[in-house]
């Protein structure tokens, strides 16, 4: 019932040359139509990436974009209707790298996901807990604060038209990864969470896990019940690793 999703998030990296090579590798993948593909390109990149992934079958999305949906008077954001425009279809909501390191709010997540999903385009909620939450036992308290972040503002109807990405902090770009069961059990809360508002959207959305995705992990991860793919970071900057993990969702 939900088609396995696997997303390339390149966070801060690539030149034009670099995303070019990169390109000519992903277009030479063999096509699946059973999993959804997506790639995260910088800002900067995205027009490249539109125009090098035409016909390739693979979706296009920004890792950010404004609080507010028109382009309007915002030093340096970029507004979703821009994005939509250029032919993006999807938008990251909720990093922890931006929730951390750029101290992004609650609240300005909230704007974020209203502002892109009034463009169209589809917000990927990112959550997840640090180290010290998970030692001390709070993941699963964290994990649903976010989440209820947005149900209690805006209903859990907006999630017919997101996907959520959980992403514990202490398993991004660390090596570590979650344990399949550890990853599971968060999936299956955070389903069971959604399904107290609306099973019907919740049996539906898709739920991907983030935290050193491999080609080499991808499998056991995938064969979860609650886990429908997979949000990678830097395997995803080799086209034929990536490669192998969207055939791991696809299996
Ligand atoms: P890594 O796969 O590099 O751990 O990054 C995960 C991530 O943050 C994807 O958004």
């Amino acid at each position: 019932m939900r088609r396995p999703m696997v997303a390339g998030n390149w966070k801060m990296h690539g030149t034009r040359a670099g995303v070019a090579e990169l390109l000519e590798g992903l277009r030479k993948l063999p096509r699946s139509g059973e999993v959804e593909v997506a790639v995260f390109p910088s800002s900067l990149h995205i027009g490249q990436v539109i125009d090098g992934l035409q016909g390739s079958g693979i979706t296009v999305g920004a890792q950010n974009s404004a609080i507010q949906p028109e382009q309007g008077a915002l030093t340096g954001e970029v507004a979703p209707s821009q994005l939509a425009e250029l032919g993006c279809k999807l938008v990251l909501v909720g990093h922890s790298e931006r929730r951390q390191v750029m101290g992004e709010s609650e609240n300005v997540l909230q704007q974020k996901f209203a502002a892109a999903q009034a463009c169209g385009l589809k917000p990927v909620l990112c959550i997840g807990e640090t180290l010290e939450e998970r030692e001390a036992g709070k993941t699963l308290e964290v994990v649903e604060r976010q989440l209820s972040s947005i149900i209690d503002t805006f209903g859990v109807a907006v999630f017919a038209n997101a996907v959520i990405a959980y992403e514990p902090v202490w398993a991004i770009g660390t090596g570590l990864t979650a344990s399949p069961q550890q990853a599971q059990d968060v999936h299956a809360a955070i389903r069971a969470q959604l399904a107290k508002e609306d099973a019907e959207v919740a049996a539906r959305v898709q739920l991907l896990y983030g935290g050193s995705v491999k080609a080499s992990n991808a499998a056991e991860l995938f064969g979860m019940p609650d886990i429908d793919g997979g949000l990678v970071g830097g395997a995803s900057l080799n086209a034929d690793e990536f490669g192998a993990i969207c055939r791991a969702a696809g299996n």
